[in-house]
C-alpha cells in the first residue's frame, strides 16, 4: 500500500522503516530539513540498534523515501500519525501543537477515502475530535488509533514483532473496513498469531496511557521498596527477585534504582493525570502523582548517596558519572535522571566529568557546563567518586579490579545507582561500593540523613 508516516523522530522513523521493510511504499514527512536530509540517505538520526541497516536497506530499495513536504504524500491510501506529544511547558497536560499541526497539513490534502491511524499518545478524546476534523475536509475519509508500545532501545523489534497489536475504530461498516485495512497492512506481523484487538477510539486511548500508567507505577512500587529497605536495613534486589517469582507480580520492570525518565512515561503520567482531572474524574489518578514524587525522589537519593560516600560533603570534590542517557542502547537524554543526578551534583559544586557512550552530545546541548569526556577511563580521572547512572553493557562489564581503572581514580568508591554492578566482585576488588535500596557496607563512610540542607530541590526537567 502506499502510506504517509508524519512525523520522523524515535517512533515515526522507525515506523516508517518497519513499514518499508514489509512491502508498503513509504513517504515520511517531517518539518525539519536536516532530520530529513539525513533519513534520505539512509541514515538514523538519533541511536537505535539495527535501524540504520533498516534505514539504508529500504531506501537503497526504493520503497522508502523522506521529504519536507506533506503535499508529496497526497496520494497515500493511509496515513500515520507519529508526532511528538510532550508536555506543555508551563503545565501537566499533554501539547498538542504538532497533532493539530499534521492533521491540518493532512487536511489540505487527504485523498477521498485515506485513513488516517494516529499512533501518537493523545489525551483520551483526541482521536475523536481530529475524526471531525478530518471529516469537515474529506467526509469519505476516516480515522483509527493504533497506539505504539514500542521501547528505545529495542524499537526495531517491537515494530516488527510487537507483543500486541492494538486498532481503535469508528463504529459500523467503515471501522469494520478500516480495521480490515490495517490488517493487510500489518499482514506481515500479524502472520505468527499475535494478539490483535479492535475496540472503540476511546478504549485504544486509554490502553497506551493505562499502560505506561501501570509500568510507571511498577516501577515506583519497587523503589518506594528500595526506601523501605533502606529504612530498615533490608536489600531491595533480593525482595525483587523473591515477589518476581509470583507469576501474578512478575520480575520485569522491577528494577530498582534511578527510577524512570524519557520522553514518555514522565510526561504520559502526567498528561493522563491532567486528562481526567479536566474531565472530572481527578481522584481516580491522584496516585500517580505519588509515583511521580517516588521517581523524583531516587535523582535526589542518589545524589545524596554520592555525598555521603565522598565523606559529608560535595562542593569541590571530583565525581565521575558514567551513563546520561535515560537507559541504555539510546541517546535519549530527555528527562534522564542520569542527567539529573549530573546536573544536581555540579550544582551543589561537585567537579563532575560525565560520559556516556552514545549521549553526550544531546546532553551537553542540555546541560552545557558540565565537563564531558571521551571514555570511562577519561571521566574516572582522579575521581572521588565514581557513580554508574545508566546500565549499558560498557559500565556492567568494567573490571573493577582492572589496575588502570584503580590507577585512574583518587579513591575507588563507587555509587551503583542502577544497581547493576556485581556488587561483590567490586568490593572484592577494594572498592567501597553503595547501592540504592541494599545495606550500606561496613566500610562505607557513615551516612548523614539531613539530605535536603545540602541539595537543593533541583528536579531537572529534561
Ligand atoms: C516506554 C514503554 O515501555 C513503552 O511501551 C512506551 O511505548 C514508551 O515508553 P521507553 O520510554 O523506551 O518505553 O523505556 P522503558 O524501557 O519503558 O524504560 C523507561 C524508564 O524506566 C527508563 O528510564 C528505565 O531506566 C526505567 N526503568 C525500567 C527502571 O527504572 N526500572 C525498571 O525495572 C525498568
Amino acid at each position: 500500500m502506499r502510506i504517509s508516516v508524519v512525523g520522523c523522530g524515535y517512533l515515526g522513523a522507525v515506523h516508517a522503516a518497519g513499514m518499508a521493510s514489509l512491502g508498503h511504499d513509504v513517504t515520511g514527512v517531517d518539518v525539519d530539513p536536516a532530520k530529513v536530509a539525513l533519513l534520505a540517505r539512509g541514515e538514523a538520526p538519533f541511536h537505535e540498534p539495527g535501524l540504520p541497516e533498516l534505514l539504508r536497506e529500504q531506501v537503497d530499495a526504493g520503497r522508502l523515501r523522506f521529504t519536507t513536504d506533506p503535499s508529496e504524500a497526497a496520494d497515500a491510501e493511509v496515513h500515520f500519525i507519529a508526532v511528538g506529544t510532550p508536555q506543555l511547558p508551563d503545565a501537566d497536560a499533554a501539547d498538542l501543537r504538532f497533532v493539530d499541526a499534521a492533521i491540518e497539513a493532512l487536511a489540505r490534502h487527504i485523498a477521498p477515502g485515506a485513513l488516517v491511524v494516529g499512533k501518537s499518545t493523545v489525551p483520551v478524546g483526541t482521536a475523536r475530535r481530529l475524526l471531525d476534523r478530518i471529516r469537515l475536509a474529506q467526509p469519505s475519509a476516516s480515522l483509527a488509533w493504533n497506539p505504539e508500545f514500542l521501547r528505545e532501545g529495542h524499537a526495531v523489534r517491537d515494530t516488527l514483532a510487537p507483543d500486541r497489536v492494538v486498532y481503535g475504530v469508528v463504529a459500523g461498516e467503515r471501522g469494520e473496513r478500516d480495521a480490515a485495512i490495517l490488517d493487510g497492512l500489518y499482514a506481515g506481523v500479524l502472520a505468527g498469531g499475535m494478539p490483535r484487538m479492535v475496540m472503540d477510539l476511546e478504549t485504544s486511548e486509554l490502553v497506551k496511557a493505562s499502560a505506561n500508567a501501570f509500568l510507571a507505577t511498577k516501577i515506583s512500587f519497587i523503589n518506594a521498596m528500595a526506601e523501605v529497605c533502606e529504612a530498615t536495613g533490608g536489600d531491595v534486589t533480593m525482595l525483587a527477585d523473591a515477589i518476581g517469582f509470583d507469576a501474578r507480580i512478575g520480575r520485569r520492570f522491577l528494577n530498582s534504582g534511578l527510577g524512570f525518565g524519557g520522553g514518555c512515561l514522565p510526561k504520559d503520567i502526567r498528561a493522563f493525570q491532567a486528562r481526567v482531572e479536566e474531565l472530572g474524574s481527578g481522584k481516580s489518578l491522584r496516585f500517580l502523582d505519588e509515583v511521580d514524587k517516588i521517581n523524583l525522589r531516587r535523582r535526589k537519593r542518589i545524589a545524596r548517596m554520592t555525598r555521603e560516600l565522598a565523606g559529608g560533603t560535595i562542593a569541590g570534590r571530583r565525581v565521575a558519572v558514567l551513563g546520561l542517557a535515560f537507559k541504555p542502547d539510546s541517546d535519549d537524554v530527555r528527562d534522564s535522571p542520569a542527567l539529573g543526578v549530573a546536573s544536581q551534583l555540579r550544582a551543589v559544586g561537585a567537579t563532575v566529568r560525565a560520559y556516556d557512550p552514545q549521549a553526550n552530545a544531546n546532553a551537553r546541548r542540555l546541560a552545557p557546563d558540565l565537563d564531558y569526556r571521551g571514555s570511562v577511563l577519561d571521566a574516572v580521572e582522579g575521581a572521588e567518586v565514581v557513580v554508574v547512572a545508566t546500565e549499558w553493557s560498557e559500565f556492567r562489564e568494567l573490571d573493577p579490579a582492572s589496575p588502570e581503572l584503580l590507577a585512574a581514580v583518587a579513591h575507588a568508591r563507587v555509587v551503583d545507582a542502577r544497581n547493576c554492578l556485581d556488587r561483590d566482585a567490586w568490593r572484592a576488588a577494594g572498592w567501597a561500593y553503595r547501592a540504592p535500596g541494599r545495606p550500606a557496607e561496613p566500610d562505607a563512610v557513615a551516612t548523614s540523613t539531613s539530605a535536603g540542607a545540602l541539595l537543593p530541590a533541583l528536579a531537572f526537567a529534561g
